[in-house]
C-alpha cells in the first residue's frame, strides 16, 4: 500500500514511474542510552515505521529530491569539486552526503528522489539517520558503489557530526543499517563488533509512546552531556589508563577525589558506567528468555537518566510513571536523546489496548499533550522494496 502511494507520487511529482523504491526505518534503543558517545553497548533495534524513498536516473547533473512530508524540493548541481557549507536546512544532509560521496571519488549522475516517511520527525525514533542512511543506501545501490552496509552507517554519521554539526554517535545509523526483523543489535561502539540477538516477547509487544513535546533545547544540552562525560574521562584519566569512560569501572569512579568533586561530572560518569553494565546485563536476560528481569534494568535505566545523567523530562517521566501503573507491564523507559521524544514500554499482548486507553488519559491529564502510543516490531535494516 505504502509502495503504491510512493510510486504515485513519483509520478506525480516527475512525471513517470520510478525504477527502485527503497525503506529505511527508523530505530528504538532498548537500553544503552549516552553509552555510545562513550565508547560502551547499545542495545537498538530497527522499527517498523521508517523513510520510503523512490527513485530513478535523470542523466543530467542534478540531484532533485522531494520531500513529501516537508512539501518542500531541493535541486542540487553535483559538483565534485565544490566545497559546500551547512545552510541550516533539511538539505543539508543530502548535500553533506552527496559532498561525503565524492570526496571517495564516487558519482552516478543525477536523480530524481521522491522521499515520503511514516515515522514521527524529532520524536526520538532517528528520523534524520532514518534519512541520511537510507539516502546513503539509495545512492550506493543506484550509483553501484559498493561500499558495506557499517561503512554506509558511518558515512551518515560522518555527515551528521561533521557537515550538519550534530555530535551524534554511531548507534543511530548503526540500527538503520544492521537492523534484522526479529532481532536487536549488540553493539559494541568502540569496535563496532556486533550480535544479532534474537528477541522472543513470548506474550508481550514492545509499545512506544510518544510525548508530542517540541524538544528543547535539545542539540544544546547534548553537547554538554558530551563535555561532561569528557571532563570526568580527563579526570580518571590522571589515575588510569583510558581510551574511553566507558573503560572506567563503578569503583574508579568513587575513588576518584577529583572527579567527586565535579558533581555533574561524576553523576554523568556513573550513569555511563552503570548503564553499559545494565546493556550487558539485559543481552543475558533476553538471551535467557527472562524478560521480568530486562523490565527491571529498564526501570533503573530510566532513573539513572533522569537523576544522574538528567535528560529526562517531566512528560518523559509521566509517560514511565503511568505505564508502570498498568498491571503487569514489565519496565518502561525514555529512549534516544531525551528531553521529549519517547518512551519504550515492555507490555503483555492482551492489556496494550489498556495500556494505550489508561497511559493515554494519564498523560493528557497530567500535561497540555496527547501522547501517540503505538506497538511496535523489530524490523529489517534498510532494504531496497522493488527487488
Ligand atoms: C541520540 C544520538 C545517539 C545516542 C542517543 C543517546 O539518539 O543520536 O547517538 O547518543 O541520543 O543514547
Amino acid at each position: 500500500m505504502i509502495q503504491d502511494a510512493l510510486v504515485k507520487g513519483f509520478i506525480s511529482r516527475f512525471g513517470s514511474p520510478p525504477a527502485r523504491t527503497f525503506f529505511s526505518p527508523g530505530r528504538v534503543n532498548l537500553i544503552g542510552e549516552y553509552t555510545d558517545i562513550n565508547g560502551g553497548y547499545v542495545l537498538p533495534a530497527a522499527i517498523d515505521l521508517g523513510t520510503y524513498y523512490a527513485v530513478r536516473s535523470n542523466d543530467t547533473r542534478t540531484v532533485n529530491i522531494y520531500s513529501e512530508t516537508l512539501d518542500d524540493q531541493k535541486s542540487i548541481a553535483l559538483d565534485p569539486s565544490a566545497e559546500p557549507a551547512p545552510e541550516g536546512s533539511w538539505q543539508d544532509y543530502v548535500v553533506g552526503l552527496l559532498y561525503d560521496f565524492h570526496k571517495r571519488g564516487l558519482d552516478g549522475g543525477g536523480l530524481d528522489i521522491f522521499v515520503s516517511s511514516d515515522l514521527p520527525q524529532s520524536s526520538g525514533l532517528s528520523s534524520s539517520a532514518s534519512f541520511t542512511t537510507g539516502l546513503a543506501f539509495l545512492l550506493n545501490d543506484c550509483w553501484d558503489s559498493g561500499i558495506e552496509r557499517v561503512q554506509l552507517a558511518q558515512a551518515a554519521r560522518r555527515v551528521e557530526n561533521d557537515f550538519v554539526g550534530v555530535h551524534c554517535g554511531i548507534m543511530d545509523p548503526f540500527a538503520v543499517a544492521l537492523g534484522k526483523a526479529g532481532h536487536c543489535i549488540y553493539l559494541h561502539c568502540q569496535s563496532l563488533e556486533y550480535d544479532l540477538v534474537p528477541v522472543n516477547m513470548e506474550g508481550y509487544d514492545i509499545v512506544i509512546a510518544d510525548t508530542q513535546v517540541p524538544r528543547r533545547l535539545a542539540s544544546s544540552a547534548y553537547n554538554d552531556r558530551r563535555a561532561e562525560c569528557n571532563a570526568a574521562l580527563e579526570a580518571l584519566r590522571k589515575h588510569h589508563d583510558l581510551d574511553c569512560l566507558i573503560e572506567a569501572s563503578g569503583e574508579d569512579i568513587e575513588a576518584c577525589a577529583e572527579l567527586k568533586s565535579m558533581p555533574l561530572p561524576y553523576k554523568r560518569a556513573r550513569h555511563v558506567v552503570s548503564e553499559n553494565v545494565r546493556v550487558e546485563q539485559s543481552v543475558a536476560a533476553i538471551r535467557g528468555g527472562d524478560l521480568a528481569r530486562f523490565g527491571e534494568l529498564m526501570q533503573a535505566s530510566h532513573a539513572s537518566l533522569r537523576d544522574d545523567f538528567e535528560v529526562s523530562c517531566p512528560e518523559l517521566d509521566v509517560l514511565v510513571d503511568a505505564a508502570m501503573r498498568v498491571p503487569h507491564v514489565l519496565g518502561s523507559r525514555m529512549t534516544g536523546a531525551g528531553f521529549g521524544g519517547c518512551t519504550v514500554s515492555i507490555v503483555p499482548t492482551e492489556t496494550v489496548t489498556d495500556f494505550i486507553d489508561s497511559v493515554g488519559k494519564a498523560y493528557s491529564e497530567a500535561t497540555p499533550y496527547e501522547a501517540r502510543i503505538f506497538r511496535t516490531h523489530p524490523g529489517d535494516g534498510v532494504k531496497r522494496l522493488d527487488d
